[in-house]
């Protein structure tokens, strides 16, 4: 797995690591040796050969882990955030002739359907999802034959998606597994055409101190922690990730910032329920 992870990444990251990835290559995989609350600071390569095996890990029961963890939140979250790729889409005229639609980070494949099954009724998308994890990969071709799904990194997305090239790029709960979001904002943009939107959705940290803080550490140190034991195919490591993962990342509007920096207009930021989760989308120029 570390070397497929590895064949993922730019042709500067690899050489600049070169001694620690053959050391990884040789050695145990790095998501059994690292801590989880560290998982989230590793550098460039390490963290997607981390992430790619917790994600392998994970495959089997990740659909029904997150809908149970998040008491279906995660799919309301998606109905909504899915509207607003609808609407920008008949709005960029893509009604008569269908759209054609990337989307990055798309694990078990289950946001990449839901969106082509929720803009059916008004146009015809065309998805394709990537992933570097080749189980989340193997799910998704399960469950959506129909769909084009390849290996990728959001950070490094394959010449073959050329520059201006997809209606509309979405990502969901994806972020914080980036190694370098800005980097990933940046090739994300490269392939959308001027006019299209880039969509994000995620989970990001409560404001410090505040209640909604404190109820995210107890819900996911107890209840999720909990939840965890009592599945057998629950991965604790990987859920004790995701809890410490959410409280390192950027804010919902550190991360717009970014989209901003990065040549983005019309940024802005949408929150559903009380910030737990925040909808970013901005337009290409
Ligand atoms: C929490 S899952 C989300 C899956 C899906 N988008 C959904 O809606 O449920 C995060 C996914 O991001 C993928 N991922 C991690 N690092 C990535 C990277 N650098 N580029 C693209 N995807 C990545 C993981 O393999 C995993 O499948």
């Amino acid at each position: 797995m570390t070397g497929m992870a590895h064949s993922l990444l730019p042709e500067t990251e690899t050489a600049s690591s070169s001694s620690s990835s053959s050391r990884l290559s040789t050695s145990v995989n790095v998501y059994d040796v690292t801590d989880a609350s560290a998982g989230f600071q590793l550098p460039g390569h390490t963290k997607l050969s981390f992430v790619s095996a917790m994600f392998d890990k994970i495959a089997p029961g990740y659909d029904t882990m997150n809908l149970l963890i998040s008491l279906g939140q995660t799919s309301l979250w998606r109905y909504l955030c899915f509207r607003t790729i609808l609407a920008q889409l008949v709005q960029l005229g893509c009604t008569s002739k269908g759209a054609r639609v990337l989307d990055v980070g798309c694990g078990s494949g289950i946001s990449t359907y839901a969106l082509r099954r929720q803009c059916a009724p008004k146009l015809r998308v065309e998805t394709t999802g990537v992933d570097p994890s080749p189980r989340m990969l193997e799910v998704a071709r399960r469950n959506d034959p129909d769909g084009c799904y390849e290996l990728g990194n959001a950070e490094n997305l394959a010449s073959s998606f050329g520059s201006d090239s997809f209606d509309a790029v979405y990502s969901v709960y994806t972020l914080r597994n980036f190694s370098d979001v800005r980097l990933a904002v940046r090739a994300m943009t490269r392939v959308l055409r001027p006019g299209g939107a880039l969509v994000l959705l995620d989970a990001f940290p409560p404001p410090k101190g505040s209640f909604m803080q404190l109820a995210l550490r107890f819900w996911m140190n107890v209840v999720v922690a909990g939840i965890v034991r009592v599945f057998a195919f629950a991965d604790a490591k990987a859920y004790r990730y995701l809890a410490s993962s959410i409280e390192q990342t950027r804010s919902a509007e550190e991360t717009a910032e970014v989209l901003r920096d990065e040549g983005l207009k019309d940024v802005r930021v949408v929150n559903y329920t009380f910030g737990a989760a925040a909808m970013l989308v901005g337009v290409k120029r």
